[in-house]
């Protein structure tokens, strides 16, 4: 399962970039807008950050198809191969997927709360699909089976679509999406920290330094090794 960042904060990237085995950053104009800073030059911030081989995705920002097919284009042009043009799954979305597809810009249908719109994103040609897994608990449904329910229309069709599942609040939610085979998460920084973050393995290492040390002094295995 791909791991990506959803935040747009270049520090943050950075800092998640050096300690997880990151496949990429995810974007949206709220995360944008938030940084309060130039989007051109943030984004090209993040391509450079991340380097040329991770997955960059980049949403649109027009509201009409023919403005979507625009921005796609755009986003496309400006930051290079892998990125990708989120791009929402509503009646424009879904024309503007069905044009970019054609000309071979890879889509990501996003703000996916129900299954059937999973099956048009596909049939419509987008890559990826994007629910909003706690966003759809909210609404009192369970996120993780509306997201089970699309792999499974993804999969008996044999749909190029994977699943790029968002809006996570919790680690547990993760959980039970990688354990179901899910091909894309992507995380807010504090929810990817929450996967090891537990004083239990913590203490485990304090206790293994603190043995150690007690009998062999301050030394690493490098200093023992080649002594
Ligand atoms: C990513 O594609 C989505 O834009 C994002 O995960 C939405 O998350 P939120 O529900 O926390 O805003």
């Amino acid at each position: 399962m791909k791991l990506l960042i959803d935040d747009a904060n270049v520090q943050e990237i950075e800092r998640l970039m050096k300690i997880y085995p990151i496949d990429g950053v995810t974007t949206n104009p709220t995360i944008i807008a938030r940084t309060k800073k130039d989007p051109k030059d943030l984004l090209l911030e993040i391509r450079r950050i991340i380097g040329k081989d991770k997955l960059l995705f980049v949403q649109s920002v027009a509201t009409d198809a023919e403005g979507i097919v625009e921005d796609g284009l755009a986003i496309v042009e400006c930051l290079g191969e892998n990125t990708v043009v989120k791009i929402p799954c509503n009646t424009e979305g879904l024309q503007a997927i069905k044009a970019l597809s054609k000309k071979g810009v890879v889509c990501c249908g996003t703000t996916a709360y129900t299954a059937l719109q999973a099956y048009l994103v596909a049939h419509s040609g987008a890559k990826y699909v994007a629910p909003y897994v706690n966003r759809i608990d909210n609404m009192g449904f369970n996120g993780v089976e509306v997201v089970q329910q699309m792999q499974n229309i993804l999969d008996n069709h044999g749909y190029d679509c994977q699943i790029m599942a968002a809006s996570f609040k919790n680690s547990q939610q993760v959980l039970e999406l990688c354990e179901y085979g899910i091909g894309l998460v992507t995380c807010a920084p504090d929810v990817i920290d929450n996967f090891i973050n537990n004083p239990s393995i913590d203490k485990a290492v304090d206790d293994f330094t603190k043995n150690f040390e007690a009998v062999y002094g301050e030394k690493t295995m490098k200093d023992i090794l080649n002594s």
